[in-house]
């Protein structure tokens, strides 16, 4: 397993989220001083991030990056924090332009005001969602942006200001676009731990349309494992693809869920309206970052088997 330099500093931004925390249980694990920044919205995993208060290199400010003042003196910045769930978005997509466009806006404005030898390397995590519907074969880092939903607009807006803020300010940069992460505790709005929550409670899980949107699913681990490669031996001020090995539909996804829950899909799913700009694929060619010697290490159905485990024996958010 690779590591940082234990002298970095490194700020996250959005570490009592899903991927942030499993991404800080690593550092903290590693001896690494950490500060997280976070605003602690509904999404915010406030049992697992109370926890890290046990490791004397943790510290946190309660704050949002779109008023945060004063970025903590740093050699790493990663910002994970976000609106992340497409259907709020849909819903209302304020919020989204907010913190997922102006926050990183206010967080590279923070950086530029250090003077450049004191500097972060500003590490954004993007998503293949700002690629929209693969229509023209696999994606790669330059293909154009083409974002379906107001989640991944307001993304792709990040990734571009992100690369203005170094073509005209000079900051250093790295962006990664990952594929749909899964894991342990993870909010109940996302696929897997929403329908396992219905169905502990009796209820039958809900499918988007018919189920047959593709996804790539990558496990939160080996997602934190390609953020330290990319940080790690990555070039300075480009963009990685971060791709999971398992392309599963949605149907397929809940099928496994009720199978390890020894229920019969067919009696326990309802079909819904499909989302409005729903993509059908997202199929990411991430050869450079496998370049670097990356790739996942666990299976979805390993991962599944975890999930469905620890939900069954804590089963409340
Ligand atoms: N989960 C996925 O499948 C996935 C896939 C690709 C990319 N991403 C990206 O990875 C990042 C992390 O995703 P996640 O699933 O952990 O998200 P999450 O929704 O679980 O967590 C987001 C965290 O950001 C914090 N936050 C939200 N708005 C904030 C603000 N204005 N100021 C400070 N903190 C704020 C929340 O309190 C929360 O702790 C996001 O940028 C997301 O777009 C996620």
């Amino acid at each position: 397993m690779q590591s940082f330099e234990t002298s970095q500093r490194i700020v996250v931004t959005g570490g009592a989220g899903f991927i942030g925390k499993h991404f800080i249980s690593y550092l903290l694990d590693q001896k690494h001083e950490v500060i997280n920044i976070d605003k602690l919205t509904y999404a915010s995993d406030k049992k697992s991030y109370a926890s890290f208060y046990d490791y004397s290199n943790y510290g946190f400010i309660h704050e949002d990056i779109t008023s945060l003042e004063t970025l903590p003196e740093c050699d790493l910045l990663i910002n994970f924090a976000a609106e992340s769930h497409v259907d709020n978005s849909i819903r209302s997509s304020r919020h989204f332009m907010t913190t997922n466009a102006l926050g990183v806006q206010n967080l590279l404005e923070l950086t530029r005001g250090f003077e450049q030898s004191l500097r972060p390397r500003f590490i954004q995590i993007s998503t293949d969602e700002v690629y929209g519907d693969n229509i023209e074969g696999p994606h790669t880092e330059e293909s154009l942006l083409r974002p379906s939903n107001l989640y991944a607009a307001s993304k792709a807006a990040a990734d571009h200001i992100v690369q203005s803020y170094a073509r005209t300010y000079g900051i250093d940069y790295q962006i990664l676009r990952l594929n749909n992460n899964y894991g342990v505790r993870q909010y109940p709005e996302k696929l897997i731990p929403r329908s396992i929550a219905r169905l502990l409670e009796n209820r039958k899980a809900q499918i988007h349309g018919d189920g047959s949107a593709l996804r790539c699913w990558l496990h939160v681990k080996d997602a934190v494992q390609a953020i330290v490669t990319v940080v790690l031996q990555g070039n300075a001020n480009e963009i990685y693809n971060i791709s999971g090995n398992d392309e599963l539909n949605v149907n397929d996804v809940v099928s496994k869920i009720a199978a390890r829950m020894d229920l019969n899909v067919e009696d326990c799913v309802e079909y819904v309206n499909d989302r409005p700009g729903q993509d059908t694929r997202y199929d990411v060619d991430d050869s450079k970052m496998r370049k670097l010697n990356w790739a996942p290490e666990i299976s979805f159905d390993d991962g599944l088997d975890e999930i469905v485990k620890k939900t069954i024996e804590t089963p409340h958010w």
